[in-house]
């Protein structure tokens, strides 16, 4: 363990590392943690698995946000099983993060429409809607609809984190446990 990752044998520092990482995740596009993966629970049963970008972190309310489109099967698997997993990986400081989240889908979305970019509000809208097939490469519209816009709110449950430093280190911060932290094998 070397000076620099002091951090990742204190479970208050770790955690506090984490959230520094993930506010960071939100804040900058250039961030390894700006593009998490999002599993679900698939309708047929599997896991689902895409990258998603990190739109917000709030330590003090502990929720991520991401925002999608309300017609992508993501929305439907999240109304069926709001349970889900986020998952980060920052290869700088070694650390795996496994946000095991409750997805509250909030269509409330007016003020964050008007501040969206037209390049933004093109990835909301859209016929036909993602995954339906289409007879060309290009047989689809891209017209913008501030109605299909929606914020996933992720609620954290728990935080899975392990760090592949020179020793490794796992921790598990539960809600249950108020975010309290434990040590895990490794
Ligand atoms: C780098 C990258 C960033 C993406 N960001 C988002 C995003 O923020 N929101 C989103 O809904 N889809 C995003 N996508 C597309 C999703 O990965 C996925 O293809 C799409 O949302 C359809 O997913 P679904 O059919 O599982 O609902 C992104 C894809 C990539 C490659």
């Amino acid at each position: 363990m070397t000076a620099m990752d002091d951090w990742a044998n204190d479970l208050t520092k770790l955690w506090d590392f984490c959230w520094q990482k993930l506010g960071r995740g939100a804040a900058d596009a250039k961030s390894p943690l700006h593009r998490p993966v999002l599993a679900t629970v698939g309708l047929g049963g599997g896991a689902e698995a895409r990258t998603l970008v990190l739109r917000g972190a709030s330590p003090s309310a502990r929720t991520l946000e991401l925002h999608t489109d309300t017609a992508s099967t993501k929305v439907s698997e999240l109304r069926a099983t709001p349970l889900a997993s986020l998952l980060f990986w920052d290869p700088k400081s070694d650390l795996q993060l496994r946000a095991r989240v409750h997805v509250q889908i909030d269509e409330d979305t007016d003020g964050l429409w008007s501040r969206l970019s037209d390049g933004a509000r093109s990835n909301y809208g859209g016929t036909p809607p993602t995954g339906a097939p289409i007879l060309s490469p290009d047989a689809y519209d891209k017209t913008p609809q501030p109605d299909r816009l929606t914020r996933l709110v992720c609620h954290l449950q728990s935080l899975d984190v392990v760090h592949l430093g020179p020793e490794h280190r796992r921790a598990l911060y539960a809600r249950d446990a108020d975010f309290t932290g434990q040590w895990l094998a490794p």
